[in-house]
């Protein structure tokens, strides 16, 4: 049976998963987070003391771990590291720029590639990431790269943080999320880049009900 796709790429706080976890819902479609499957490498390795930067430690305790991918009855997306489930221990800023680091090595990219592919052979998928437009799933049914001014991406993320209770500095935050975008964008395999085939949308402008309004005419258009 034919299995459709959507992928949506773009930089970190773009929007990109509260707008395809809306979708997914609608659509009845599988979310995946895959930066989150980045997100439990890069925790794992942290718990074990491994820098994300030394890539021969990377490579002999990846052997050692195992992840799954789990979805509760709400359909959130629950990830599970050698049996436990930490999804939410892997949202911290300091696990955001090791796995952006982490996500830099072949070996690490290489295993997650099958994991990834695996989830959209067998389920409708959205699918967010950096490259799954242009690598995990080229010949996706529609393909959208979602950006946004990075100043908008960290007023976005602070406010985020403060409506939680938690602390939050604008300053930081931009500094945080330019360097992701440097890292993301410049490592040699896999980069962050917009596929040749995937609509543009840059959501500065926009609120959410206007980037989902966007998001659903694009995918009509390439889905009927
Ligand atoms: O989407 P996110 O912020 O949770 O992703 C965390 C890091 O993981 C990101 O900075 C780069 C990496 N990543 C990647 O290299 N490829 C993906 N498809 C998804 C994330």
């Amino acid at each position: 049976m034919k299995t459709y796709s959507i992928a949506i790429d773009g930089p970190a706080g773009a929007g990109k998963s509260t707008i395809a976890k809306a979708l997914a819902k609608e659509l009845g479609y599988h979310y995946v987070d895959t930066g989150a499957i980045y997100r439990t490498v890069a925790y794992f390795l942290d718990l074990w003391g491994v820098s994300p930067k030394d890539v021969d430690a990377v490579e002999r305790y990846i052997d050692e771990l195992t992840i799954q991918i789990a979805y509760d009855e709400t359909g959130k997306q629950h990830m599970i590291m050698n049996g436990m489930d930490v999804t939410d221990d892997i949202r911290t800023q300091d696990i955001s720029q090791k796995a952006s680091l982490v996500s830099a090595h072949k070996v690490v990219r290489d295993v997650l590639l099958d994991m990834q592919r695996g989830v959209a052979q067998e389920h409708n998928v959205i699918m967010d990431g950096r490259d799954i437009g242009t690598v995990v799933l080229p010949n996706a049914d529609v393909k959208i790269f979602l950006t946004a001014s990075a100043e908008v991406r960290a007023k976005r993320r602070t406010d985020e943080l403060l409506a939680k209770g938690q602390q939050a500095d604008f300053a930081q935050t931009l500094k945080d999320i330019q360097q992701r975008d440097y890292q993301d964008t410049h490592r040699p395999i896999a980069p962050l880049k917009q596929a040749a085939d995937a609509v543009l949308l840059d959501t500065s402008e926009l609120d959410i009900p206007g980037v989902l309004a966007a998001m659903k005419k694009i995918i009509q258009e390439k889905i009927s």
